[in-house]
Protein backbone atom coordinates (compact mmCIF):
# COMPACT_ATOMS: atom_id res chain seq x y z
CA UNK A 1 0.00 0.00 0.00
CA UNK A 2 1.33 3.35 -1.33
CA UNK A 3 1.82 5.28 1.78
CA UNK A 4 3.60 8.84 2.21
CA UNK A 5 4.58 11.61 5.23
CA UNK A 6 4.15 15.05 4.54
CA UNK A 7 4.69 17.80 7.32
CA UNK A 8 4.43 21.60 7.14
CA UNK A 9 5.56 24.01 10.11
CA UNK A 10 3.86 26.17 12.78
CA UNK A 11 4.74 30.28 12.40
CA UNK A 12 4.61 33.01 14.90
CA UNK A 13 3.76 36.16 13.49
CA UNK A 14 6.61 38.58 15.30
CA UNK A 15 4.95 42.27 13.93
CA UNK A 16 2.22 43.24 11.93
CA UNK A 17 -0.89 40.47 12.49
CA UNK A 18 -4.16 41.72 12.12
CA UNK A 19 -2.44 45.33 10.52
CA UNK A 20 -1.34 43.25 7.03
CA UNK A 21 -5.06 42.63 6.60
CA UNK A 22 -5.54 45.98 5.88
CA UNK A 23 -2.21 46.07 3.78
CA UNK A 24 0.46 46.65 6.33
CA UNK A 25 3.41 44.92 6.37
CA UNK A 26 3.72 41.99 8.35
CA UNK A 27 6.64 40.03 9.54
CA UNK A 28 6.48 36.40 10.27
CA UNK A 29 8.73 32.87 10.76
CA UNK A 30 8.13 29.75 10.53
CA UNK A 31 9.28 27.34 14.04
CA UNK A 32 10.37 24.03 14.59
CA UNK A 33 7.19 22.41 15.94
CA UNK A 34 5.31 20.89 12.69
CA UNK A 35 2.00 18.94 11.62
CA UNK A 36 2.35 15.92 10.17
CA UNK A 37 0.36 14.20 7.75
CA UNK A 38 0.04 10.82 7.03
CA UNK A 39 -1.79 9.52 3.82
CA UNK A 40 -2.22 5.77 2.78
CA UNK A 41 -4.26 4.60 -0.52
CA UNK A 42 -7.16 2.54 0.09
CA UNK A 43 -9.43 0.90 -2.04
CA UNK A 44 -12.86 3.10 -3.04
CA UNK A 45 -14.03 6.66 -3.38
CA UNK A 46 -13.76 7.65 0.32
CA UNK A 47 -11.52 9.59 2.23
CA UNK A 48 -11.29 9.30 5.59
CA UNK A 49 -9.31 12.12 7.34
CA UNK A 50 -8.70 11.97 11.52
CA UNK A 51 -6.77 13.64 14.20
CA UNK A 52 -6.33 12.36 17.30
CA UNK A 53 -4.72 15.82 18.79
CA UNK A 54 -7.74 17.91 17.06
CA UNK A 55 -9.90 15.88 18.03
CA UNK A 56 -12.11 14.86 14.73
CA UNK A 57 -12.78 11.92 12.89
CA UNK A 58 -14.82 12.81 8.86
CA UNK A 59 -15.36 10.63 5.82
CA UNK A 60 -14.91 12.80 3.15
CA UNK A 61 -16.79 12.47 -1.10
CA UNK A 62 -16.33 13.24 -4.08
CA UNK A 63 -20.09 14.81 -4.32
CA UNK A 64 -20.40 16.45 -0.88
CA UNK A 65 -21.49 20.15 0.50
CA UNK A 66 -19.19 21.75 2.79
CA UNK A 67 -22.40 22.52 4.82
CA UNK A 68 -23.12 18.59 5.32
CA UNK A 69 -19.83 18.66 7.00
CA UNK A 70 -18.59 19.22 10.77
CA UNK A 71 -16.80 22.68 11.03
CA UNK A 72 -13.07 21.27 11.55
CA UNK A 73 -13.50 19.33 8.35
CA UNK A 74 -15.04 22.27 6.12
CA UNK A 75 -10.99 23.58 5.03
CA UNK A 76 -9.77 19.95 4.24
CA UNK A 77 -13.22 19.92 1.82
CA UNK A 78 -12.20 22.88 0.14
CA UNK A 79 -8.74 21.45 -0.63
CA UNK A 80 -10.18 18.53 -2.25
CA UNK A 81 -12.61 20.88 -4.76
CA UNK A 82 -9.23 22.79 -5.49
CA UNK A 83 -7.61 19.61 -6.30
CA UNK A 84 -10.19 18.49 -8.25
CA UNK A 85 -10.65 21.51 -10.18
CA UNK A 86 -6.78 20.99 -10.81
CA UNK A 87 -8.04 17.85 -12.70
CA UNK A 88 -6.92 15.48 -9.62
CA UNK A 89 -8.86 12.28 -9.29
CA UNK A 90 -10.74 11.68 -6.13
CA UNK A 91 -8.30 8.67 -4.29
CA UNK A 92 -9.46 6.27 -2.18
CA UNK A 93 -6.94 7.22 0.89
CA UNK A 94 -6.89 7.58 5.05
CA UNK A 95 -5.15 10.45 5.84
CA UNK A 96 -4.01 11.23 9.64
CA UNK A 97 -3.12 14.74 10.62
CA UNK A 98 -0.73 14.74 13.68
CA UNK A 99 -0.17 18.04 15.01
CA UNK A 100 2.86 19.20 17.41
CA UNK A 101 0.97 22.80 17.87
CA UNK A 102 -1.95 23.29 20.04
CA UNK A 103 -4.51 24.20 18.23
CA UNK A 104 -6.60 27.60 18.20
CA UNK A 105 -3.38 29.03 19.86
CA UNK A 106 -1.85 31.88 16.95
CA UNK A 107 0.46 29.52 16.01
CA UNK A 108 -0.15 28.60 12.60
CA UNK A 109 -2.16 24.92 13.48
CA UNK A 110 -4.75 25.67 10.44
CA UNK A 111 -2.65 26.47 7.57
CA UNK A 112 0.00 23.75 8.34
CA UNK A 113 -2.49 21.20 8.63
CA UNK A 114 -4.03 22.36 5.28
CA UNK A 115 -0.24 22.56 3.67
CA UNK A 116 0.93 19.04 4.97
CA UNK A 117 -2.74 17.33 3.88
CA UNK A 118 -2.45 19.08 0.93
CA UNK A 119 0.96 18.02 -0.07
CA UNK A 120 0.90 14.21 1.05
CA UNK A 121 -2.60 13.76 -0.36
CA UNK A 122 -1.11 15.24 -4.20
CA UNK A 123 1.77 13.10 -3.49
CA UNK A 124 -0.37 10.17 -2.97
CA UNK A 125 -1.51 10.59 -6.64
CA UNK A 126 2.19 10.35 -7.90
CA UNK A 127 1.72 14.48 -9.07
CA UNK A 128 2.80 16.40 -5.40
CA UNK A 129 1.21 19.71 -5.60
CA UNK A 130 4.53 22.66 -6.57
CA UNK A 131 5.11 25.07 -4.06
CA UNK A 132 2.35 27.81 -5.19
CA UNK A 133 -0.17 25.83 -6.23
CA UNK A 134 0.03 24.55 -2.20
CA UNK A 135 -0.26 27.68 -1.23
CA UNK A 136 -3.67 28.67 -3.47
CA UNK A 137 -4.88 25.19 -1.57
CA UNK A 138 -4.12 25.98 1.53
CA UNK A 139 -5.00 29.48 1.10
CA UNK A 140 -8.34 27.97 -0.07
CA UNK A 141 -8.35 25.99 3.38
CA UNK A 142 -7.97 29.22 5.61
CA UNK A 143 -10.74 31.59 3.47
CA UNK A 144 -13.30 28.54 4.94
CA UNK A 145 -11.42 29.07 8.53
CA UNK A 146 -10.97 32.56 8.79
CA UNK A 147 -13.22 34.13 6.35
CA UNK A 148 -10.82 37.34 5.08
CA UNK A 149 -7.06 35.68 5.58
CA UNK A 150 -4.29 38.38 4.55
CA UNK A 151 -2.40 34.92 3.05
CA UNK A 152 0.67 35.36 5.83
CA UNK A 153 -0.14 31.69 7.53
CA UNK A 154 -0.07 29.64 4.35
CA UNK A 155 2.74 31.55 2.90
CA UNK A 156 4.63 30.74 6.38
CA UNK A 157 3.67 26.86 6.26
CA UNK A 158 4.18 26.56 2.97
CA UNK A 159 7.60 28.06 1.58
CA UNK A 160 8.84 28.47 5.75
CA UNK A 161 11.70 30.60 6.97
CA UNK A 162 11.41 34.23 7.90
CA UNK A 163 9.14 36.52 5.80
CA UNK A 164 8.12 39.73 5.34
CA UNK A 165 4.42 40.11 3.81
CA UNK A 166 2.10 42.38 2.07
CA UNK A 167 -1.00 41.18 0.84
CA UNK A 168 -0.84 43.28 -2.45
CA UNK A 169 2.95 42.32 -3.18
CA UNK A 170 3.06 39.10 -1.42
CA UNK A 171 5.77 37.73 0.49
CA UNK A 172 9.67 38.30 0.76
CA UNK A 173 12.44 36.51 2.29
CA UNK A 174 14.09 38.38 5.53
CA UNK A 175 17.72 37.48 6.11
CA UNK A 176 17.23 37.67 9.82
CA UNK A 177 20.46 38.17 11.51
CA UNK A 178 20.47 35.24 14.80
CA UNK A 179 22.16 36.16 17.53
CA UNK A 180 22.99 33.23 19.96
CA UNK A 181 22.25 35.86 23.08
CA UNK A 182 19.06 35.99 22.52
CA UNK A 183 16.35 33.33 22.24
CA UNK A 184 12.62 33.47 21.01
CA UNK A 185 9.82 32.01 23.21
CA UNK A 186 6.16 30.69 22.63
CA UNK A 187 3.76 30.48 25.62
CA UNK A 188 -0.17 29.68 25.34
CA UNK A 189 -2.76 31.27 27.57
CA UNK A 190 -4.96 28.37 27.05
CA UNK A 191 -7.83 29.96 25.87
CA UNK A 192 -8.62 28.67 22.50
CA UNK A 193 -10.60 31.23 19.85
CA UNK A 194 -11.35 31.38 16.41
CA UNK A 195 -8.88 33.97 14.09
CA UNK A 196 -12.78 35.07 11.68
CA UNK A 197 -14.95 36.28 13.99
CA UNK A 198 -11.63 37.82 15.38
CA UNK A 199 -10.16 39.52 12.25
CA UNK A 200 -13.95 40.92 11.24
CA UNK A 201 -14.23 42.63 14.52
CA UNK A 202 -10.79 44.24 14.30
CA UNK A 203 -11.95 45.38 10.51
CA UNK A 204 -15.42 46.46 12.13
CA UNK A 205 -13.77 48.89 14.87
CA UNK A 206 -11.64 50.27 11.90
CA UNK A 207 -14.08 51.04 9.55
CA UNK A 208 -16.02 52.74 12.72
CA UNK A 209 -12.98 54.94 14.45
CA UNK A 210 -10.65 55.49 11.50
CA UNK A 211 -10.48 58.95 11.72
CA UNK A 212 -8.24 57.32 15.43
CA UNK A 213 -7.31 54.03 14.19
CA UNK A 214 -5.13 55.50 11.06
CA UNK A 215 -2.68 56.94 13.36
CA UNK A 216 -2.66 53.45 15.30
CA UNK A 217 -2.35 51.38 11.35
CA UNK A 218 0.25 54.10 10.52
CA UNK A 219 2.40 53.26 13.92
CA UNK A 220 2.10 49.76 13.30
CA UNK A 221 3.82 50.13 9.53
CA UNK A 222 6.43 51.97 10.69
CA UNK A 223 7.21 49.46 13.70
CA UNK A 224 7.12 46.81 11.15
CA UNK A 225 9.60 48.67 9.01
CA UNK A 226 12.08 49.48 11.52
CA UNK A 227 11.68 45.90 12.79
CA UNK A 228 12.76 44.45 9.50
CA UNK A 229 15.73 46.62 9.51
CA UNK A 230 16.48 45.76 13.09
CA UNK A 231 15.86 42.18 12.07
CA UNK A 232 18.63 42.27 9.12
CA UNK A 233 21.66 43.81 11.53
CA UNK A 234 20.71 41.73 14.84
CA UNK A 235 19.68 44.34 16.75
CA UNK A 236 17.57 42.90 19.24
CA UNK A 237 17.65 45.45 21.80
CA UNK A 238 15.45 47.65 19.25
CA UNK A 239 13.52 44.13 18.50
CA UNK A 240 12.55 43.94 21.95
CA UNK A 241 11.28 47.41 21.96
CA UNK A 242 9.49 47.06 18.80
CA UNK A 243 7.75 44.36 20.44
CA UNK A 244 6.88 45.69 23.59
CA UNK A 245 5.33 48.83 21.45
CA UNK A 246 3.37 46.75 18.94
CA UNK A 247 1.37 44.93 22.18
CA UNK A 248 0.02 48.33 23.21
CA UNK A 249 -0.82 48.37 19.28
CA UNK A 250 -2.62 45.52 19.69
CA UNK A 251 -4.22 46.55 22.63
CA UNK A 252 -5.50 49.48 20.75
CA UNK A 253 -7.44 48.02 18.14
CA UNK A 254 -9.05 45.17 20.74
CA UNK A 255 -7.23 42.03 20.72
CA UNK A 256 -5.47 41.72 23.83
CA UNK A 257 -7.05 40.10 26.88
CA UNK A 258 -6.82 39.44 30.20
CA UNK A 259 -5.02 35.86 30.16
CA UNK A 260 -2.36 37.68 27.88
CA UNK A 261 -1.94 40.93 29.78
CA UNK A 262 -1.72 38.75 32.27
CA UNK A 263 1.47 36.07 30.47
CA UNK A 264 3.30 39.37 29.35
CA UNK A 265 3.44 41.09 32.86
CA UNK A 266 4.90 37.56 33.79
CA UNK A 267 7.14 37.38 30.82
CA UNK A 268 8.60 40.80 31.75
CA UNK A 269 8.75 40.79 35.13
CA UNK A 270 10.95 37.48 35.09
CA UNK A 271 13.78 38.83 32.27
CA UNK A 272 11.82 39.16 29.03
CA UNK A 273 13.15 41.83 26.72
CA UNK A 274 10.19 42.31 24.49
CA UNK A 275 6.84 40.14 24.62
CA UNK A 276 3.76 40.88 22.95
CA UNK A 277 0.46 38.19 21.55
CA UNK A 278 1.27 36.74 18.41
CA UNK A 279 -1.58 35.77 15.67
CA UNK A 280 -5.13 36.37 16.25
CA UNK A 281 -5.20 37.76 19.94
CA UNK A 282 -8.01 37.02 22.34
CA UNK A 283 -5.96 34.35 24.12
CA UNK A 284 -3.93 32.01 21.79
CA UNK A 285 0.07 32.64 22.58
CA UNK A 286 2.64 35.14 23.35
CA UNK A 287 6.05 35.47 21.75
CA UNK A 288 9.04 36.64 24.03
CA UNK A 289 12.33 37.44 23.69
CA UNK A 290 14.71 36.61 26.31
CA UNK A 291 18.46 36.47 26.76
CA UNK A 292 19.56 32.88 26.31
CA UNK A 293 21.65 32.26 29.10
CA UNK A 294 18.72 33.08 31.70
CA UNK A 295 16.17 30.02 31.82
CA UNK A 296 14.29 31.84 34.44
CA UNK A 297 11.80 33.38 31.87
CA UNK A 298 10.99 29.83 30.61
CA UNK A 299 10.46 28.41 33.87
CA UNK A 300 8.04 30.98 35.23
CA UNK A 301 6.01 31.02 32.36
CA UNK A 302 5.32 27.02 32.76
CA UNK A 303 4.00 27.74 36.16
CA UNK A 304 0.95 29.64 34.22
CA UNK A 305 0.76 28.35 30.46
CA UNK A 306 -0.07 24.86 29.72
CA UNK A 307 2.25 25.00 26.82
CA UNK A 308 5.31 26.97 26.92
CA UNK A 309 8.32 26.52 24.32
CA UNK A 310 11.46 27.69 23.35
CA UNK A 311 11.27 27.53 19.58
CA UNK A 312 13.77 27.93 16.69
CA UNK A 313 12.69 30.25 13.75
CA UNK A 314 12.99 30.07 10.69
CA UNK A 315 12.57 26.44 10.16
CA UNK A 316 12.14 24.67 6.83
CA UNK A 317 8.86 24.98 4.81
CA UNK A 318 6.15 21.92 3.36
CA UNK A 319 8.13 19.02 2.95
CA UNK A 320 8.01 15.32 2.34
CA UNK A 321 9.16 13.14 5.38
CA UNK A 322 8.98 9.82 4.56
CA UNK A 323 7.48 8.13 1.54
C1 LIG B 1 -3.57 35.19 12.08
O1 LIG B 1 -2.52 34.27 12.31
C2 LIG B 1 -3.03 36.49 11.57
C3 LIG B 1 -4.09 37.57 11.28
O2 LIG B 1 -3.34 38.74 10.88
C4 LIG B 1 -5.05 37.15 10.20
C5 LIG B 1 -4.40 37.05 8.83
O3 LIG B 1 -3.42 37.74 8.55
O4 LIG B 1 -4.93 36.28 8.00
C6 LIG B 1 -4.86 37.93 12.54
Amino acid sequence: MRRVVASAPGKVILFGEHFVVKGCLGIASAINVRVQAEARLTRGEKLRLYSRNLGFRVVLRKDMELEELPEDARPFASILRYLVSQGYNFLGAEIEIRSHLPPGAGLGSSAASAAAFALAYTHLHGDALDKHRLFIASLEAEKIAHGKPSGIDPTISVYGGWIAYRRDKGASRVNARLDAGYRFIVADTGVRRKTGPIVESVLALAEKRWDVLKHVYRAAEEVSEKALRALEIGDYETIADLMNISQGLLNAIGVSSLEIEKLIAIARSSGALGAKLTGAGRGGSIVVLAPSDSSRVTETLKGYSPWVSSVALGDEGSRIDQE
